[in-house]
């Protein structure tokens, strides 16, 4: 398309088209069409790639070196422009790169039509997407590793406190506290690896490959790539334009922090409730309610929760939105964006306020976990493993201590109520050590399978984690 920038453009003049318009865009339609209410989140990452451009066609000789370097100075004063909060394009300017051109224009005069030489804005957005994507990735990534952190200082304090553990939601065996925050911290550090390995595809260069079919000009692709440190460039244009692999790959990854966020935000609800007990939240982390003065609710991880719906949808919708389309570019492609957009803001703004609520809004509850192990019948699975050290076939100690535990319950006793002599009576095999066996500290500290909770396997696990996460 041969853009005429020469004339002020508005949204009721066809001045952006080639002579082919004759009639200006219904204003609803303008505003229908644009992007630009979005898109100028990419400014700086248009004109870093539009300089790079520039650059490129004076390199190749398909300008001169001195119009190169009016379009690069004229676009870094774009940036300078826009960084001082002066350059506020409106709808009619469509999206971000008419908008920078035909800035760009009224400032270097005619040499900014220059711009847009061997170029479209198909394969423009997709490098500034890319660019975009590059940078939020890495910071995304070091925002895993500070939650990760703080679940290591946690994992840390607490390698000897105890917590039920549970399947079904049902006590099952109790486990060291650090333990449990450790699983959280191969969760993230899976998300960490993820965004790195997404990172690579993110970071492929389209620029070159024109609307859809390259371009007759001697452009060196590979001269852009490498100015915008990009790893490699698209092979085929057509895939180059039309391609959102990597954007969709992300929301995958950003779904999967956000699956991980949210069972410990559900967790820590679960903990802070009454019933459990198990943690109280601070004042900086927490809110009241407007009608019950006693309450102090758990809106952190309820938001992040909820939150996490939103992205899934942007997931689902990157996805519907590809499925269907016809090489090469098509407009729905514009849609990428607020969903990316989107899914960036809330994954960061969860996993700081997640980071937040375990470094100060909460505290774990060290007694009354302490007595929560203590009261139920979590270590059952120690006393048939007690048996079956002692020689009797596992399954025929899992069906005795079955029926100790119904026996127990309705006399309102717990195991380690049990006295020798009816330890004894339940099998000859019970010693005065089964309650060594059966106490909490014991019962994590004996389950010292590799990767089990044992203290010995925590700590080691520890370890392992901080030298990742220093
Ligand atoms: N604003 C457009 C987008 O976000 C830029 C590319 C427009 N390309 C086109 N052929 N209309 O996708």
């Amino acid at each position: 398309m041969n853009q005429d920038l020469s004339q002020p453009s508005t949204a009721q003049q066809p001045s952006t088209w080639s002579q082919r318009f004759e009639s200006a865009l219904h204003p609803a339609i303008a505003r229908f069409n644009a992007s630009i209410g979005f898109d100028m989140k990419l400014i700086e990452y248009d004109l870093t790639g539009s300089q790079a451009h520039a650059q490129m066609l004076a390199h190749t000789g398909i300008i001169s070196a001195a119009e190169g370097e009016q379009l690069v100075n004229g676009l870094e004063q774009v940036r300078q422009e826009y960084r001082q909060g002066l350059f506020v394009p409106g709808v009619e300017a469509e999206d971000v790169h008419f908008a920078v051109e035909r800035r760009l224009t009224e400032i270097v005069g005619d040499v900014g039509k220059k711009l847009h030489t061997a170029r479209s804005r198909n394969d423009q957005v997709g490098t500034d997407t890319r660019l975009y994507l590059r940078d939020q990735i890495q910071q995304i990534r070091q925002r895993v590793r500070s939650f990760q952190s703080i679940l290591l200082t946690l994992a840390e304090q607490h390698v000897e406190t105890l917590i039920p553990g549970y399947t079904h939601l049902q006590r099952a065996q109790p486990l060291s506290l650090a333990h449990h925050l450790l699983a959280y911290f191969e969760m993230s550090q899976r998300d960490w690896e993820r965004l790195g390995e997404i990172y690579q595809r993110v970071n492929v260069s389209p620029l070159g490959s024109g609307a859809l079919a390259g371009t007759t000009f001697p452009i060196d692709r590979h001269y852009t790539a490498e100015l915008l440190n990009f790893g490699g460039v698209y092979a085929n244009s057509l895939d180059g334009v039309s391609d959102r692999d990597f954007a969709i790959e992300f929301l995958c990854a950003a779904s999967l922090i956000m699956v991980h966020l949210s069972r410990l935000s559900e967790e820590v609800i679960l903990w802070a409730s009454e019933e459990f007990g198990f943690v109280t939240l601070k004042d900086s982390c927490s809110t009241g309610s407007s009608i019950m003065p006693q309450k102090k609710n758990p809106d952190v991880p309820e938001l992040v929760r909820g939150k996490t719906g939103r992205v899934f949808g942007h997931l689902q919708g990157m996805l519907v939105l590809m499925k269907g389309l016809p090489l090469a570019y098509n407009k729905d492609l514009q849609e990428d964006k607020e969903a990316l957009f989107d899914a960036v803001v809330t994954v960061q703004g969860c996993l700081e306020a997640m980071t937040i609520l375990l470094q100060e809004g909460l505290e774990f509850r060290v007694a009354r976990l302490q007595e929560a192990v203590n009261e139920d019948f979590s270590n059952a699975t120690d006393v048939a493993d007690y048996l079956a050290g002692k020689g009797v076939p596992f399954r025929e100690a899992y069906n005795l201590v079955g029926k100790v535990v119904k026996t127990s319950l309705s006399q309102g006793k717990l195991l380690k109520d049990l006295t020798l002599e009816e330890w004894k009576a339940l099998h000859p095999a019970f010693e005065s050590d089964i309650y060594g066996a059966i106490a909490p500290a014991q019962v994590v500290s004996a389950r010292n399978s590799y990767g089990g909770t044992g203290f010995a396997q925590v700590r080691q696990a520890l370890q392992n984690a901080k030298a990742i996460v220093p």
